[in-house]
């Protein structure tokens, strides 16, 4: 979580840092600040709250310069507050802005305190800054004085530093947190991703795992972990900047839910040929893994997790072999069986979700080999991979993820072609779900079509604190994925159940004041599905269904139906997912919450 980004040019450089914090802000949004050398001194402003906040300030009280760094923050380490906002200083010589979380803080806090120096916020990061400024007080250079600050860290960080007799350099370090450097002509930049910088540049260098880089307006060294110079590359952004703009769109996630038609056709770009899967899509090395494959694990967080509960009613399905699902953050902490054989596919949108990197980094050694299905290219999670296939799906904005969710639904179909293949799935089989798949971009555009009516039905929803979702099958995680859109960006209470499991509890909590959403497509499971739609109605729970063609769910008193287009059984999960999103979607734009930054969360949870 936390966004940043700094800046050495040779003009003005505190306008591109509020738009690269403004790009950022979807990492993390309590409070933001800013550092600037002008001088001979290094000036700081901070507000709590967003970052306009910030922006107002700086209109009325500028802050110049040519060289700075910024922050906008997602609290772990003392409450969001102007004194806990970044930068952090130390005695007015040394600024830093911190993404991650430092282990051993406390230790070092006492070991500087005794050392002479004075804190003034809660924050972990702030150590860093004084250890900093005690190695060149001790007379090291910036660079030896980042270096062995950091070589005291535990923990997680990408790093800015500026300091006061250094107006012509801004050093940066990661380890564990995501870091880019921007590549200007003249100037040069860095950031926690790539948006934050797409309005100067297009020309990255990702850093790995504990390089230090020192960026003047001419040129950009980088150290590896050993303290030896490296070259690290430099490569373009692959999507056009204007993907990251809201267009005409009201919110982010609304323009990200009406790119999922064109989202399909992405992520099938390139890797389909007639129909046959090309293998090659995966890399390389991708066909003698997929080769000697006998089971999946595969591990995610959040709306990632769905998408992976879907693959693994396909791949036992489909392929035959056994698939386990397991959330990145309780996979990680137990001692988890791999029988020989195993792959691990990690699910992530970002690439950088805590959790699911360090589930991969836990088992990777005791695993057959690691897929990566990730929307971000260079990220950690995709270099940290034997195997990546990119979903496609351009940069998403909005917290709550949508056109990622479905766009991992089709590289996981994708995958599972791949797996099918030494597993059983005849070539007619392939050629006919490539042939489904091919109709996914024209399926969605019509799902499109039946948002007015989707609009309507949120008014239902707008006064009730909680909510009952309800899917059978490959449908059951469509469900979960329904439930935690409306509570991320709605705020209302809902839960999802396998429909099967309704007489089983949640049934004791169905009555007038809760609505229960099914996705309820006609495939082999309606009959099941219907008669526990029975259940809800003998209670006078109300239903709102999303239906297919079959004629037997109508509407009448306390049942609304939204009647979904024929579609073939395996397009069911990602088509039903998409009046889910808008659902919710118009909920909370009825509810007036904050829908692109809904309260307390972030995208990119790069922190435990
Ligand atoms: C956060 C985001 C979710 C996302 C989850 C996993 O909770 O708010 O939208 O699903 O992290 O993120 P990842 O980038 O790994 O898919």
């Amino acid at each position: 979580m936390c966004g940043i980004v700094g800046a050495v040019a040779a003009r003005q450089v505190s306008g591109i840092l509020l738009e690269g914090l403004r790009r950022l802000e979807y990492r993390g949004y309590d409070s933001a600040g800013m550092a600037l050398w002008d001088n001979g001194e290094i000036h700081r402003l901070r507000r709590a709250g967003k970052v306009q906040a910030l922006a107002d300030a700086q209109a009325e009280q500028p802050l110049n310069g040519t060289l700075g760094i910024a922050h906008t923050r997602w609290a772990t380490h003392g409450r969001p507050s102007e004194r806990n906002a970044h930068p952090h200083m130390s005695a007015n010589r040394v600024a830093v802005v911190h993404n991650g979380i430092i282990e051993n803080f406390e230790l070092l806090r006492e070991e500087l305190i005794a050392a002479g120096y004075n804190f003034d916020s809660d924050t972990d990061t702030e150590v860093v800054a004084h250890l900093i400024d005690r190695e060149v007080q001790s007379g090291a250079t910036l660079l030896d004085a980042l270096r062995k600050a950091m070589s005291r860290l535990e923990g997680a960080f990408a790093l800015g530093v500026i300091q006061i007799d250094h107006p012509d350099r801004l050093l940066a370090a990661r380890k564990g947190s995501p870091l880019v450097i921007g590549v200007g002509i003249g100037e040069h930049f860095i950031a926690s991703d790539q948006l934050a910088l797409l309005p100067v540049t297009d020309r990255f260098m990702f850093l790995e795992d504990g390089d230090i880089a020192r960026l003047t307006v001419d040129q950009v060294e980088v150290w590896d972990r050993d303290g030896q110079p490296v070259e690290r590359s430099v490569s373009r952004f692959e999507h056009g900047s204007g993907s990251a703009e809201k267009g005409n769109f009201k919110h982010f996630m609304l323009k990200e839910i009406y790119e999922q038609p064109a989202v399909m056709r992405s992520v099938m770009e390139g890797r389909i040929s007639g129909e046959r899967l090309l293998e090659q899509a995966f890399g390389n090395d991708a066909c003698s893994l997929f080769d000697r494959t006998r089971q999946v694990q595969i591990v995610a967080c959040g709306t990632s997790y769905h998408a992976g509960v879907v693959a693994k009613y396909w791949i036992e399905s489909l392929v035959g072999i056994p698939c386990m699902v397991e959330v990145a953050s309780e996979f990680r902490y137990r001692p988890v069986v791999l029988p020989e054989g195993t792959l691990l596919i990690t699910l992530s949108q970002s690439g950088e979700t805590a959790d699911t990197l360090a589930a991969l980094r836990d088992v990777r050694e005791r695993v057959l080999g690691t897929l990566a299905i990730c929307n971000v290219p260079g990220s950690s999670l995709v270099r940290e991979s034997d195997i990546t296939l990119m979903t496609n799906a351009g940069p998403e904005i909005g917290v709550a993820s949508t056109k990622a969710f479905t766009s991992q639904l089709v590289a996981l179909m994708l995958t599972t072609l791949a797996l099918g293949r030494r597993n059983g799935i005849l070539s007619e089989t392939e050629a006919q779900i490539i042939a489904a798949l091919k109709q996914l971009p024209d399926l969605l555009q019509q799902l499109l079509a039946l948002d007015p009516e989707i609009e309507q039905m949120s008014s239902a929803f707008a006064e009730k604190h909680h909510a009952l979702f309800l899917g059978r099958g490959a449908l059951y995680p469509i469900a979960l994925e329904g439930a935690l859109k409306l509570k991320e960006i709605s705020y209302i209470h809902a839960e999802a159940y396998p429909a099967g499991e309704l007489k089983h509890g949640p049934l004791a909590l169905v009555d007038k004041d809760m609505p229960v959403v099914t996705v309820a497509p006609s495939n082999d499971m309606l009959d099941k599905l219907k008669a526990n739609l029975q259940e809800v109605r003998a209670r006078g729970g109300e239903l709102f269904v999303f239906a297919g063609q079959d004629q037997s769910i109508k509407p009448e008193a306390g049942v609304s139906v939204i009647r979904l287009p024929a579609m073939p059984v395996l397009l069911e999960p990602i088509a039903y997912t998409l009046p889910l999103q808008l659902l919710s979607y118009h909920v909370a734009v009825l509810k007036g919450t904050d829908v692109d930054q809904p309260r307390n969360l972030a995208k990119s949870v790069t922190v435990e």
